[in-house]
């Protein structure tokens, strides 16, 4: 099983100390889990020291970029600080940052060109805020909204290899944050990968489509991860909050060994 895990820290951990922590269980644990491949991606004030850390066992990235490389944006992160850092990749959309910055489809759309042209791989995060009553995975009103996210996010985007992209399906609603009550279905997880790659092959090519790494992120723990990476049309998941919980992060890598 050779699938891509994405442990997303969000704004966690509170300190340096924990942070290293954090990274010693994944230095543990990284060479373990192969062939799976892992990407932390670390706040921003603790990727030089990730980058210290870890030689080829993990890879980098990041949760944010701005999306030129200029001196005036006070604040930001240009994709050159991220590259100087060896940093491979970015999450873009997340909806976190949608919810509490407005990031607009047009803002997302032009943080993965910046990604693009910087040799950065984008990890564009799209999903539907809820569903209502009747809403199933394939619902005219959650295509709608996929496609529009996928329309607007990928407008203008020349991409040369199936590689340069990442998508991450990631209903808001079933994100820990929102204390979900039920799980997305992995059955449905599916139908809706294969959703976005009869878009991706319109878009882009059929053979995108068809080798495009699409994860499925949305309370992933140590109990469903198993689950969700057997299917074959997810290619990985995206882990946020258990990214940092010391004891739920080490039961969910034990898992990922063989
Ligand atoms: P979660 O977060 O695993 O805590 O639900 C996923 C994410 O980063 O959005």
């Amino acid at each position: 099983m050779n699938k891509l895990i994405v442990f997303n820290f969000k704004m966690a951990p509170a300190s340096f100390t924990e942070v290293k922590e954090v990274f010693h269980i994944f230095k543990r644990f990284s060479q373990k889990v192969k062939p799976n491949k892992i990407i932390i991606v670390p706040p921003y004030v603790y990727l030089a020291e990730a980058s210290n850390i870890f030689e080829k066992e993990c890879s980098l990235g990041a949760q944010d970029v701005f999306w030129f490389n200029r001196n005036s944006a006070t604040g930001e992160i240009s994709p050159k600080m991220l590259k100087s850092l060896g940093v491979e990749y970015v999450i873009v959309g997340h909806s976190e940052r949608r919810k509490y910055f407005n990031e607009t489809d047009e803002i997302i759309n032009s943080k993965i060109k910046a990604c693009l042209s910087n040799d950065l791989t984008p990890i564009l995060c799209i999903g539907e805020k809820n569903r209502k009553e009747g809403d199933s995975s394939l619902s005219f009103r959650i295509k709608k909204i996929l496609f529009e996210q996928l329309n607007y996010a990928l407008r203008g985007v020349i991409l040369e290899n199936s590689s340069d992209l990442i998508i991450t399906y990631e209903p808001v609603w079933a994100i820990s944050a929102n204390q979900p009550k039920e799980l997305e279905d992995p059955e449905e997880i599916q139908k809706t990968i294969s959703l976005i790659r009869f878009w991706l092959a319109r878009r882009f090519s059929e053979k995108i489509a068809k080798n495009m790494r699409i994860l499925y992120g949305g309370s992933v723990n140590s109990q469903n991860i198993i689950p969700f990476l057997s299917l074959k049309e997810i290619n990985g998941v995206l882990v946020g909050r258990v990214s940092t919980n010391k004891i739920e992060l080490t039961k969910l890598l034990k898992k990922l060994i063989k």
